[in-house]
């Protein structure tokens, strides 16, 4: 079938987002998204839908990070003002502190394209504080955003879904009609047959879901051992989540009373404005970042496949952490893009194949 040409595996907003990509460049026909989980589940082994999600300069200073980013930012600075409300994303204003002076290509970067970005006089710091900023953010409602995702990918789009667990990344490729696959498996690479990158690792994270109508903005400090965040939820009625913790190599679901108390004291100090009768904590979640060393794996490579005598193309991307929202369509954009004489000969090929018949 030619709606299995392309698959792409993994439904998490990599996978989403790199859907997305190829719908933009006309290749919705062709697509089909496999996944064992699609938003609206809940799984210690789906993570998108925990995640906070704001954009913020918490990834790495490495070149191909911080082009994502870009991306990314303004990717979704775009969608913010045509589409906001839909997408549940929104402009935030946010503040930024560190303990520890940040990289200067980082600030170099960010600089040069965050909206409204401002360094706050030294004066005005916190104590502790080393650095800081201001500039306008964008915000995610995350699990609604992976929803309006899926949504607007097989509504509008016309993508083909399928849930289904994959034993191995062979299996992805569908039939012979399968020429590429996508590997957007998060966590999931670390274990699948034919992937297994003992590169990959799980962070965990643990957040609170507050109400707190009177918190217009994000604050998040990056401290030399801990990350403490407040993040609006774009098209929730006044929610915020509260966080966090970075836990590497740490893969429980569960969720610890004694960090739920260290994540509320940590944001009331930095932002006193919680520290109110108007805020009320509504449940706790813990999450888990697909981490690799080294970053991101964005890259194509081609196997041999044991059906069929021929060889399959897969592009991989996963690995994103704790940035899967904020640099997933840059990530995305790059996959499509390094995948580019395969798309083209899929469009030339099937154009070929109406002519013969
Ligand atoms: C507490 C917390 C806060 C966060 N805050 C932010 C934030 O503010 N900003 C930000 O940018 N990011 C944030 N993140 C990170 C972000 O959530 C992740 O980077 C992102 O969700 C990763 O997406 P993914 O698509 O790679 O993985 P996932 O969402 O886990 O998706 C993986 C997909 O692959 C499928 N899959 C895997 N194996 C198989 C198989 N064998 N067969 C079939 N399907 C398979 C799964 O079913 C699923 O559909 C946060 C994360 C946490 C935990
Ligand atoms: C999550 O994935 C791990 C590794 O594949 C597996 O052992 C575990 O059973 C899964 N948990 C759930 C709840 O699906
Ligand atoms: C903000 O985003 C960063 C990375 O995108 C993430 O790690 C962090 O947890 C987020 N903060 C909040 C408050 O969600
Ligand atoms: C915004 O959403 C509307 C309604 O869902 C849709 O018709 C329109 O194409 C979207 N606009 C953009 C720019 O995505
Ligand atoms: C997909 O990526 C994972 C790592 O994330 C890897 O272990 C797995 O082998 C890959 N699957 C395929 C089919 O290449």
């Amino acid at each position: 079938m030619k709606s299995e040409t392309i698959v792409v595996l993994g439904a998490g907003v990599i996978g989403l987002d790199v859907a997305l990509a190829l719908a933009e460049k006309g290749l919705a026909k062709y697509t089909t998204i496999i996944a064992e989980h699609l938003p609206g589940d809940t799984s210690v082994n789906y993570t998108s839908p925990w995640a906070g999600a704001n954009f913020s300069a918490i990834s790495s200073s490495d070149e191909k990070a911080l082009r994502w980013d870009k991306i990314g930012y303004k990717y979704l600075l775009r969608l913010a003002a045509q589409n906001g409300t839909r997408a549940f994303v929104q402009e935030t204003p946010s503040t930024e502190y560190w303990d520890d002076m940040p990289s200067q290509e980082k600030l170099n970067s960010m600089a040069d394209y965050l909206k409204d970005f401002c360094i706050i006089p030294k004066t005005d710091l916190p104590e502790g504080v080393a650095f800081g900023v201001t500039f306008t953010t964008v915000t995610l409602n995350a699990p609604m955003h992976i929803g309006y995702l899926i949504e607007k990918l097989h509504l509008d789009y016309g993508i083909q879904v399928i849930r289904k667990k994959i034993p191995d990344i062979q299996s992805a490729f569908l039939s012979q009609d399968t020429q590429l696959v996508f590997n957007c498996t998060g966590n999931g690479a670390r274990v699948l047959p034919g992937v297994q990158d003992s590169k990959c690792f799980p962070t965990r994270g643990q957040v609170v879901l507050a109400r707190a109508g009177h918190v217009g903005r994000n604050v998040m400090r990056h401290g030399k051992d801990y990350e403490t965040y407040i993040i609006p939820r774009p098209g929730s009625n006044g929610n915020v989540i509260l966080g966090g913790f970075m836990q590497k190599g740490v893969s429980t679901h569960d969720t610890f009373k004694e960090q739920t108390e260290s994540i509320l004291s940590r944001t009331k100090a930095l932002l006193p404005d919680l520290d109110s009768p108007m805020t009320e904590p509504l449940a706790v979640f813990a999450g888990l970042r697909p981490s690799r060393e080294g970053g991101a794996r964005v890259a194509m490579e081609e196997i041999a496949l044991n059906f069929g005598k021929r060889k399959g193309t897969v592009v991989h991307n996963y690995g994103a952490g704790g940035t899967g929202f904020q640099a997933g369509y840059g990530m995305a954009i790059e996959a499509v893009q390094i995948a580019e004489g395969v798309l083209q000969s899929i469009l030339h090929s099937s154009e070929g194949t109406r002519a013969r018949l």
